[in-house]
Parts: structure tokens; C-alpha cells; sequence
């Protein structure tokens, strides 16, 4: 205890200065009026749509039956309910193996449990998200971490370790750079190595099935995953791939965690309905954040992108997180919430304040982020 005591004192000097935690000093805003939200991954606007809500209420309000409220382990397919009728007909819908996790965390988690034994080598790209990490560490695997998007990096590694599982996110959540899917499915090719593409960001934005389908790779992509707290405006994670079986009941959080309530499957199915529907939504919300990134590109540094498709991610690179909580309160204060990222979401020298686009995001919006950047990174000079 003596060592937790001496950790949290030095947690208090060192990470927060006002000493109320980092919550507090870098996150909060003061109480102003939020009228521009970036700060979720509700990409198409979903969350208050109504043929999802009147689907959510209609079940809620309807005696047709109860939901599992235990482990998805025990969800039968001879006792056909509606969360393992959702698994067959997206499977069906992406042409491959699906499981519903209880969130985009487990399901990660979850992969790697199956996927993973003691010594198999995983080449991760060094900005995958945390939770391929947690379901690596359960399986003490050798992890070769490989520079962001860099091929050749991952090539060296894997010709010197021999075959193994490769992990990338088709669209990086910090940064909203892309992975170079096509080099990746040669490396997996030509080594003879798995390929999980986490895509968070991307599914339903891209097309309703995200890059993979778009770039036609999906037969070379052994596993996609997925949070569906994204595009998709729910609570839950998706696996699709080989094996459905064998990985969902490798999977601790499948077998260990309670599974998705059936209000939950309810909306899942209600949002990819309006999801394979969304063409429209989803050519605003690219248009949006090409221009977004194009003006702010002018007036700011921004994280940069690969490639010639629009990114909803645009972060703006700060000095340091004094700055960054700085730039996050000048915008909160202009009614524009974004969303700060610092250790151990990034290295502590290159934190962020990430900005997402949604599909309502209108032209006279994007001029006032605009403004309301070019004014800090003013006020900034001037000090200075
Ligand atoms: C790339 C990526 N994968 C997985 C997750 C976890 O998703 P969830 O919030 O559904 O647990 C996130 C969430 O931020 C993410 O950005």
C-alpha cells in the first residue's frame, strides 16, 4: 500500500498541476453552451434518429419475450432469439463469421483470446488501440511493435520472426490517418500471416461495410472488428471473420461477461437498417471533412493524413498539454466541444485535440471552428 500511496502523490505533482486530477485540469470545460459537438464518433448522426428510437420503444414497451441476461455463451442457435438471429443476418449481409461482443473493447479482447497462444508473433501497428493490447497480454504472445503505417518496418520485422497475426486499424482513431490496407494484405500473402483490421472508424462510414469492402479486400482480410458505439450510435463490438464458433467461445468476455441486452440487439438492428440506407449522410459528412481539414489545414498544424479519401478525424497537434487544454477551453468557451487525447491515449510530447465530424455539420459551422482555431493560434503568437 506503502507503494500506491507514493504513486498517487506522484501522480497529483506530476500530471496535474491544479492538483484536482486530469480530469479536471485538462478535460473539463467550464459550463458553457456546446452548440458544435466533435467529440463523439456518432459519425452519421444517428443517435436521436427516429425509426431507431421508435424500434428501441416499441420493444421496450412490447411483451415479446425476455432478453439474456447471462452470459452469450448460452444463447443457442436451436433456441433461435434475436441476438443470434442479428449475428446470422449481418454475417450473411458481410459475407463472412459474426459475433456480437458487449462493446468494440471486448470484442478486440476477445479476438486475441482465440486468435492468440503463448509465443505466436503479432506484428502491431504501434497505434492499435488498447484493447488489442489487453487481450494480448492474457497470452503472453511476442509482440513486434511496428511504426506507424510503415510496410516496410513490418516486412523487416516479420522476415526476421516468421509468420504471425498482423493488427491495423483501416482508420486510426487519434490521428484519422489511414492504414495501407493493400500492403498489408501482401504482407499477409506473401508471409503466410493473419490480418485483423480493427474497423472502428470506418464501418458504415465508408460505405455501409467500411475500406475493406470499398478497396474489395475482403477475402484477404482474415478478421474485422468493430465498436459499434461509432457510426453505428449503439453499445456493442463486432467480429467478423472464420471460425465464428471457435473464436466466440475462445473469447473471455463471451464466455466471462453478461451479454448485450435485447433493447441493445434491438437498436443494433434498427441502425443498420438505416445504415445500409445512409448514401446520403454519409456523402455530407465526407464532403464536411474534406473542407474542414482543407481551411483548418491553413491555419493550424493538423496531424497528417495518407491518401486521397476525406478523414472525419482532424486533430490538431499542440506543443504540449498546457496548450492542448488551453485550445480545448478557447473552443468550449466559442461553444465548440472537442475532444482532448494525452497520455496514455498518445506519447506525452504529441497530444491532440481531436475534432470529429458528423453529418450535420453545416458550412457556417465549419467557418466558426475555423475561426475559433485561427484566433487561439493568434492569441498563442502573441504571447509568445
Ligand atoms: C479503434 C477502436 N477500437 C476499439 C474501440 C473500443 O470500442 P468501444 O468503445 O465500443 O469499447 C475504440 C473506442 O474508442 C476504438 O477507437
Amino acid at each position: 500500500m506503502e507503494n500506491l500511496t507514493g504513486r498517487v502523490d506522484t501522480y497529483f505533482r506530476t500530471r496535474t498541476r491544479g492538483q484536482k486530477g486530469i480530469i479536471r485540469d485538462l478535460i473539463m470545460t467550464e459550463d458553457a453552451h456546446h452548440d458544435i459537438t466533435l467529440c463523439d464518433n456518432d459519425y452519421l448522426n444517428l443517435v436521436h434518429h427516429p425509426h431507431i428510437l421508435a424500434a428501441q420503444i416499441e420493444d421496450l414497451k412490447s411483451s415479446a419475450g425476455r432478453g439474456a441476461v447471462y452470459s452469450p455463451l448460452f444463447l443457442s442457435r436451436e433456441t433461435m432469439n434475436p441476438h443470434t438471429q442479428l449475428e446470422d443476418d449481418l454475417g450473411a449481409w458481410y459475407g463472412k463469421d459474426c459475433y456480437l461482443a458487449q462493446s468494440g473493447y471486448a470484442a478486440n479482447v476477445g479476438l486475441m483470446h482465440a486468435l492468440c497462444l503463448p509465443g505466436t508473433n503479432v506484428y502491431a501497428d504501434m497505434f492499435v488501440h488498447m484493447s488489442f493490447y489487453d487481450g494480448l497480454a492474457a497470452r503472453k504472445v511476442r509482440l513486434h511493435r511496428c511504426q506507424l503505417n510503415d510496410a516496410a518496418d513490418m516486412e523487416d520485422k516479420i522476415r526476421q520472426h516468421g509468420p504471425g497475426l498482423i493488427l491495423v486499424e483501416s482508420l486510426y482513431s487519434v490521428s484519422g490517418d489511414f492504414a495501407p490496407l493493400v500492403d498489408m494484405v501482401r504482407l499477409r500473402n506473401e508471409y503466410g500471416c493473419l490480418l485483423v483490421v480493427d474497423e472502428s472508424h470506418s464501418l458504415g462510414v465508408y460505405g455501409a461495410k467500411g475500406l475493406v469492402h470499398l478497396h474489395g479486400l475482403q477475402d484477404e482480410v482474415d478478421y474485422v472488428t468493430a465498436s459499434l458505439a461509432k457510426a453505428f450510435s449503439t453499445r456493442a463490438g463486432v467480429v467478423f471473420g472464420r471460425h465464428g464458433l471457435f473464436v466466440k467461445e475462445h473469447s473471455f468476455p463471451n464466455i466471462f461477461s453478461s451479454a448485450l441486452l435485447r433493447n441493445d440487439i434491438v437498436r443494433i438492428r434498427a441502425a443498420w437498417e438505416v445504415i445500409c440506407d445512409a448514401d446520403d449522410r454519409r456523402a455530407r459528412l465526407l464532403d464536411v471533412s474534406r473542407r474542414l481539414r482543407s481551411e483548418l489545414g491553413e491555419v493550424s498544424r493538423l496531424a497528417s493524413v495518407s491518401g486521397t479519401l476525406p478523414s472525419p478525424i482532424v486533430s490538431l497537434c499542440a506543443d504540449d498539454e498546457e496548450q492542448m487544454a488551453r485550445l480545448h477551453r478557447h473552443l468550449s468557451k466559442k461553444g465548440i466541444l472537442g475532444a482532448p487525447f494525452f497520455p496514455p491515449a498518445t506519447s506525452p510530447k504529441h497530444p491532440v485535440l481531436r475534432l470529429t465530424v458528423h453529418a450535420n455539420i453545416r458550412q457556417e459551422d465549419v467557418r466558426r471552428i475555423v475561426e475559433g482555431v485561427a484566433s487561439f493560434y493568434a492569441i498563442t503568437a502573441r504571447l509568445v
